[in-house]
């Protein structure tokens, strides 16, 4: 085991760049790793660079000092803190719904959701890019899982009208793909499973605090009504930076799910200051709109650059910019060349991405200024100069 595990990721590589150190991670998009110095930072989710915020490590260590830093129970029984209602009232609030229930991960909150929501006699419907979360929930759920293509909407609807599409129907989708930073179509996805009586859920891990004028995500970006979603997803360790997942929608919706899931039933509760750093991290984002217009104009001043110099990053319109360089061994040297240059920024190689599509990942957010983007942009075409040019 240990030597297939060695064979496949060379872990004593000196250029082996995952798993790195982060020693120091402030409010900026500057960080200091595993003694090599001061990097760019150019692959955190921290989408509105709240990461460090005085409001919101305050909240956290007022949380420390009222009850300490765990729950030592799970929610039903010893785990539920007012922090955790006010969380999930926070929420409901902010995705304009009835109720939030949160879970100690995201990938726990898709997981156990979709387990509970739809079973062996069933049918869950997903978008071919969908994250793991949603698809290891799907094959644990036992209901048939169909896949449709990547945001092809007459394919989504054959799906769903196939005769061998039985039981209660779900459709779960990203709002923004993870790898190829692209948005779902929500008004036509939304209006499909009003047409044949299946239940959306939408997975909003990149797309709160990114998507929409003000950050409220998917349906704020369309111009759509609260209740065009019937399950709304979410991750605390995005934009949001502590940890943790939630989903949003009716009560009836939470309060079932609280007692099926057994995510929630069997996990402890969040720990009291994760919960309140992202209690405070809602209201930063409602009372500082600038950090969104920020982001918004990053986006589209980086995309600006990519474009210029050439080079593809698919149909992204969020702040996931994939740059595909093709076969592995080539996203890898070109990831290698930048960090030994100081832009910490990721190679993706198969299978996280298809097989000729490895690329190198990079996220922009609020925090940087024009100024680091255009570091980012001088190392990546120095790197293909060095490295992809001289193959
Ligand atoms: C689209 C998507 N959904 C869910 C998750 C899981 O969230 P968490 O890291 O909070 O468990 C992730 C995290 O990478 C994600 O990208």
């Amino acid at each position: 085991m240990t030597r297939n595990l060695k064979t496949l990721w060379p872990i004593d590589d000196p250029n082996y760049f995952y798993l790195q150190a982060i020693e120091e991670y402030g409010a900026g998009c500057h960080v200091k790793v595993n003694g090599r110095g001061e990097m760019l930072m150019m692959g955190s989710y921290s989408y509105l660079g709240l990461n460090g915020h005085p409001r919101i490590n305050q909240s956290a260590q007022a949380a420390i000092d009222r009850y300490g830093t765990g729950t030592h129970g799970v929610r039903l029984l010893s785990g539920t803190l007012e922090v955790h209602r006010q969380l999930e009232a926070r929420i409901a609030a902010f995705k304009q719904v009835e109720a939030a229930l949160t879970f100690s991960s995201g990938y726990f909150a898709n997981f156990s959701t979709i387990a509970c929501l739809v079973g062996r006699h069933d049918t869950v419907i997903c978008d071919k890019l969908d994250h793991a979360s949603i698809v290891d929930g799907c094959r644990l759920s036992q209901a048939r899982f169909v896949r449709f293509h990547h945001n092809d909407m007459e394919h989504l609807e054959r799906c769903i009208t196939s005769p061998e599409a039985t039981g209660r129907k779900l459709v779960v989708v990203d709002a923004v793909f993870s790898m190829d930073g692209d948005i779902i179509n929500l008004p036509e996805v939304s209006r499909l499973c009003r047409k044949h009586g299946a239940w959306l859920m939408v997975d909003e891990a990149h797309s709160i605090g990114v998507l929409g004028k003000t950050g409220h995500g998917i349906e704020e970006h369309f111009g759509l009504a609260p209740d065009c979603i019937d399950i709304k997803m979410g991750t605390l360790s995005k934009t949001i930076p502590s940890v943790g997942g939630y989903i949003a929608g009716t009560r009836e919706l939470c309060r079932y799910v609280s007692h099926e899931s057994r995510a929630f039933i069997y996990s402890a509760a969040l720990p009291p200051p994760a919960a309140a750093a992202a209690l405070a991290a809602f209201d930063v984002i409602e009372d500082e709109p600038e950090r969104v217009a920020r982001l918004h104009d990053n986006v589209a001043y980086f995309a600006a650059r990519l474009t210029s110099a050439g080079l593809s990053f698919l149909d992204s319109t969020t702040a996931i910019f994939p740059i595909i360089f093709g076969e592995d061994y080539r996203a890898w040297d070109m990831g290698t060349y930048c960090q030994m240059h100081n832009v910490y920024i990721q190679a993706i190689p198969y299978p996280i991405v298809p097989k000729g599509t490895a690329r190198l990942r990079a996220a922009v957010t609020a925090a940087h200024s024009h100024a680091d983007l255009d570091v980012c942009m001088a190392v990546i075409q120095d790197a293909i100069k060095h490295v992809v040019a001289r193959a």
